[in-house]
């Protein structure tokens, strides 16, 4: 693993009036041209309010959404400025292109700028040099606490920190916070190590699975990704979502489970409606017995009950991913149980992943769970084992 280590986080006193580039995850849901959830916002502060305290100028910078290499205004940063002005307590001048040519001198007018989604350039996903030098051009450090981003290996992230040399570049305090957090997880965690994994598909997280399964004591998996596991033993799922192309990596998974001992729980009843959106008419069935013309929704009651069972004596706790079509209230029981049996757990305990963190703010729980990750893809990634590329980039 490529970790976060003290040499490369922020202790550089030297920044008093330096143009620092800061890569935040600022990709946060917008509606209505309003940010929906400032999470990340508030979770990037303490690095931003670190470096203004040192005496550094800041440009601000991050992407937003699927912007495909040009301006789209729907993917503006601009309501994002609005809530860091807010929570600053200070005025966030905006820069409506990345490589704007006058952020030095407004930079120096003003010690923070956030600059427009760096996405609106197709060089940022391409990890293009030419646009990594445009970016970094004039600053004299980086410093990147987007641990959401930490496993995109894009310009801001990667080519851009290979241009800084020691003491030059940081991680910020929220990828410190991160890692440290997930590292517990990953290198001898305490046991019963239990996993929950859920989420649509088997085929975003099989390697996920596979690391999984070298520290777990038990593996419980839900979600649209257990319908598969289902049909891969034989069972009839309906209409339900499926990967008929995983289900020879559903059987392996419980092959290895059953022959390393681990236990995994699949659903043993579901919820089935006619279609995600009709919550009319919704039957409760085991999962032996689902009708043909249905598809699953949500685990059951008894699988919430051994899902929380399981969860009780958990030392070490990971989770990824809604156990149902969370987002329809209807079918959202098998997620907040988990959420619920998270909370009320005595192990160290780590969530990450949009739904799954939605549901534990949603349960009330949130203060209850010990790290609740900025990062779905990049603590999924994180746990693999495998480096992610900002933090490699970091290191010198
Ligand atoms: C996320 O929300 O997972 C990160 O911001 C990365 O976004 P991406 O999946 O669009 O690269």
């Amino acid at each position: 693993l490529g970790l976060v280590g003290s040499e490369i986080c922020i202790r550089d006193r030297g920044l008093d009036g330096a143009h620092v580039l800061v890569r935040l995850d600022l990709n946060v849901p917008l509606g209505d041209g309003r940010v929906k959830d400032d999470t990340r916002v508030q979770a990037a502060l303490p690095t931003v309010q670190w470096l203004l305290d040192a005496g550094a100028r800041v440009a601000l910078c991050s992407h937003l959404g699927k912007a495909k290499g040009s301006p789209d205004p729907a993917f503006s940063l601009a309501p994002v400025g609005a809530v860091l002005a807010e929570a600053l307590g200070t005025s966030v001048p905006f820069a409506t292109d990345c490589l704007d040519g006058d952020r030095h001198q407004r930079l120096e007018d003003a010690p923070v700028l956030l600059l427009e989604n760096l996405r609106f350039h197709a060089g940022e996903k391409a990890n293009d040099p030419a646009f990594g030098a445009a970016l970094a051009a004039g600053f004299t450090h980086y410093v990147n606490d987007a641990f959401g981003t930490a496993h995109r290996a894009h310009a801001s992230v990667t080519d851009v920190a290979n241009r800084y040399g020691a003491g030059h570049k940081a991680a910020g305090r929220l990828m410190g916070r991160e890692v440290a957090a997930l590292r517990r997880a990953v290198e001898n965690p305490a046991q019963p190590f239990v996993a929950v994994v859920g989420g649509a598909k088997v085929s975003t997280k099989t390697e996920p699975l596979r690391a999984l399964l070298s520290r777990v004591r038990r593996l419980i998996i839900g979600g649209g990704m257990a319908n598969t596991f289902l049909k891969a033993k034989g069972l009839q799922i309906g209409r339900s979502l499926v990967e008929d192309d995983m289900l020879e990596t559903a059987t392996a998974v419980m092959e290895r489970a059953a022959s390393k001992g681990i236990e995994l729980l699949l659903p043993t009843d579901v919820v089935v409606a006619e279609a995600i959106q009709d919550a009319q008419d919704v039957q409760v069935v085991p999962v032996d017995a689902v009708p043909a013309d249905r598809l699953i929704v949500d685990m059951g009651p008894d699988s919430r009950r051994r899902a929380a069972e399981a969860l009780r004596d958990a030392q070490t706790v990971f989770w990824n991913g809604p156990m149902g079509v969370f987002e329809q209230p209807e079918f959202a029981a098998g997620t907040l149980a988990v959420a619920e049996a998270m909370a009320a757990c005595d192990g160290f305990t780590v969530v990450g992943g949009g739904e799954s963190v939605l549901a534990v703010k949603q349960a009330g729980v949130d203060t209850a769970i010990d790290h609740v990750s900025t990062g779905g893809g990049a603590s999924l990634k994180f746990i693999t084992g495998e480096p992610l590329p900002a933090i490699v980039a970091l290191e010198v």
